[in-house]
């Protein structure tokens, strides 16, 4: 089991809701959480067929809960339902259509805002244009896309026809979204000319020309008019939206989906083989978006939200479009970086829009402590009275500046942990309820059954680290495996005799009981809250001629959480100049591999790696020697002791 586990954070401090938050406050009282909580997991029928109930069925289901194919659930089953209809029409049938849905920014400063009923219009449009390019019910649909309201537009377009919509983050080289075109077998792209980003555009409809290319599947691109640059142009299969719009009608029905029907693919890194396209599916993903939303977040008539994530990871699925949406909540969307075009443009529209929900993730923080507090303090930031994070473990000194500098010292925080995976939120604190500690993800939410276990599957005592596992099937969890069953199987289900999913993170509970996350057991890397496997980055730098083995860790790091640390021994001598020349190559070839956010951070080239006798890369060794640690390990196994020396001094590019 890796060190990091057995790491034990001191951290005593705990912030309790104040008595105006609780006051008004959906779930106010621990035994009130605990009465809910013990029935969702004694009683999931009764429990979820309630909150199901809550949501407009099509059709109804017949039965909550099948478990009979173990580990792969059924919710719902015999019910029909449609995600778009939950977000939109239902609003809309209910008089609230007038009511504001989305205040989007442009990163330049533009601004346009969608009641339910216009965007309602907006989706029923945009999936009359689909239809009428021939994409139908089961069709994979690529979206890649800038931070535009078209982008939740599309998604919602998707579901309302019924096609399986697979969102590739924009940041993602054209390698990566042929990689993910190609698995899902999709057949039409949603893009855009462009997006802007830190005052430059990002050239997306380039990307997706060459990404589609090869994949002769492809039969239309649909293009959204954002930055106005020039494209190129493949007559017959690209097609801009705007053009295609003119004329349509703003009606189209909801297609009645079965409630296990596949409503969409998240590509998501693990530690070993290609990015595995998680499958999640209409009726228990929309249950668990919509509660954890209502909960968590305690949203209520009168707030606005605004979650900073991008569409391209599953919080701008869960907490963007689908959850927030199925509440009918009045919600913020933002194109731009956080420091574009200064340092306090989130403060900015926090308070122009009067946000009362913020949800952001750790690297964020980390990166507004370091531009100092104040870009923060010139914003009237009193309309806040709930603030979030996620990605990656917030160390408990960001997590009090947040608390201080943003939130006045009033607003209760929820850090939630969760995974592509579990579909929605899965240990967090409770606003009204919870008193808060710095660092932990406090308690698990309804229907999570969690458990920290040792590697023979017996648990742990509170205040010992193991591995993080959950016990029952809950409605948001993945189905599978996009193709990949056996990949199922063995990535989650494995480790205890398909007792337990395995979540791969590292943590323990305190004396209270309460959780804390530490980190990834496998060889995933987290960097800005964004996992990247160790093996995809080895992967894009063999790829590269200069190359001929590498191993890629992560070191600690101030701001991004982790950053990547890649070892290579080059193909020729190590150069005059220690491989400079060549790593600041490698690091353009990986960004263009894979991404930006896959660039190593530092690469020491040297004409060896440290391996055992029997072949194996030491990482644990090379970790230490990243993150610029004393070799305290036991390094007798290794193959040859004098490389400790030269790969700690190597020239680093
Ligand atoms: C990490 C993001 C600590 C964890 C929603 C998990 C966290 C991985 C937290 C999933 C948190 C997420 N505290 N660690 N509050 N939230 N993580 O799939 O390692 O992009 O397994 O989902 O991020 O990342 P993913």
């Amino acid at each position: 089991m890796s060190q990091s586990i057995e790491t034990v954070l001191t951290e005593d401090r705990s912030f309790p809701p104040s008595d105006e938050f609780r006051g008004a406050a959906r779930l106010a009282d621990r035994s009130t959480y605990e009465q809910m909580w013990r029935r969702s997991i004694d009683d999931p029928e009764g429990f979820f067929g309630e909150v199901a109930r809550e949501l407009p069925w099509l059709e109804p289901f017949t039965s909550v809960l099948d478990w009979s194919g173990a580990p792969v659930a059924r919710w719902f089953d015999g019910g029909k339902l449609n995600v778009s209809h939950v977000c939109l029409d239902q609003h809309v049938e209910a008089g609230r259509g007038g009511e504001v849905a989305l205040i989007w920014e442009g990163e330049p400063g533009d601004e346009r805002t969608f009641t339910y009923a216009e965007l309602l219009a907006e989706v029923c449009r945009f999936a009359n244009v689909l239809k009428a390019r021939g994409v139908s019910k089961g069709d994979r649909v690529a979206i890649y896309m800038p931070m535009i309201p078209e982008a939740a537009m599309a998604m919602l377009a998707c579901a309302r026809i019924g096609a399986i919509h697979s969102v590739v983050f924009g940041g993602f080289s054209a390698q990566s979204l042929t990689d993910r075109i190609e698995d899902g077998g999709c057949t039409a792209v949603i893009t855009a000319d462009g997006g802007w980003r830190r005052g430059s555009i990002l050239a997306l409809k380039d990307a997706v020309d060459e990404a589609v290319q090869d994949q002769a599947q492809v039969h239309t691109v649909l293009c959204v008019r954002r930055t106005e640059q020039a494209v190129a142009w493949s007559e017959g299969r690209d097609v801009w939206l705007h053009e295609a719009l003119d004329g349509v009608s703003d009606e189209c029905a909801p297609e009645p989906m079965d409630a296990e029907d596949v409503l969409f693919l998240l590509y998501t890194s693990g530690s070993t083989g290609k990015p595995k396209g998680i499958v999640h599916t209409t009726g228990g993903y929309i249950v668990g978006a919509y509660l954890s939303t209502r909960y968590v977040f305690d949203l209520r008539p009168g707030d606005t939200y605004w979650c900073t994530a991008d569409v391209g990871w599953i919080t701008g699925h869960s907490y963007i479009v689908y959850g927030p949406l199925a509440n009918g909540a009045r919600m913020v969307m933002y194109e731009g970086a956080p420091n574009a075009p200064h340092e306090g443009r989130f403060w900015e529209l926090c308070e122009k829009h009067r946000v009362s929900i913020f949800y952001t993730a750790p690297t964020a923080i980390r990166a507004f402590m370091k531009w100092g507090d104040a870009h923060v303090e010139k914003y009237d930031l009193s309309s806040l009275r709930l603030l979030g994070t996620v990605g990656e473990p917030i160390n408990p000194a960001a997590w009090i500046w947040y608390r201080e500098k943003v939130g006045g010292s009033r607003c209760p925080i929820v850090d939630t942990w969760w995974q592509t995976e579990t579909g929605s939120i899965m240990l967090t604190p409770l606003p009204g309820m919870s008193a808060t500690k710095p660092g932990s993800a406090m308690t698990p939410f309804f229907g999570v059954d969690a458990a920290i276990l040792d590697e023979e599957g017996n648990e742990v005592g509170h205040g010992e680290g193991g591995l993080l596992a959950i016990r029952r099937p809950w409605p948001s969890m993945l189905r599978g495996i996009w193709g990949d069953e056996e990949r199922y199987h063995d990535t989650y289900w494995s480790r205890w005799d398909g007792r337990y999913y395995m979540a791969g993170d590292g943590a323990r509970r305190d004396a209270d009981g309460n959780f804390w996350i530490m980190g990834r057991v496998d060889d995933v890397l987290n960097v800005s809250g964004h996992r990247l496997s160790t093996m995809e980055v080895e992967s894009a730098l063999v790829s590269h001629e200069g190359v001929v083995e590498a191993a890629v860790v992560a070191r600690p790091d101030d701001l991004t959480g982790e950053a990547i640390v890649a070892f290579v021994i080059p193909t020729d001598e190590v150069a005059d100049d220690g491989g400079l020349a060549l790593g600041v190559l490698l690091k353009a070839h990986v960004a263009a591999e894979i991404g930006k956010l896959a660039r190593p951070a530092e690469i020491r080239v040297s004409p060896r790696l440290p391996k055992t006798r029997s072949g194996k890369i030491m990482r644990r060794l090379l970790r230490a020697i990243a993150a610029g640690e004393e070799i305290r390990q036991d390094t007798t196994t290794l193959e040859d002791p004098t490389i400790l020396d030269e790969l700690r001094t190597g020239v680093k590019a």
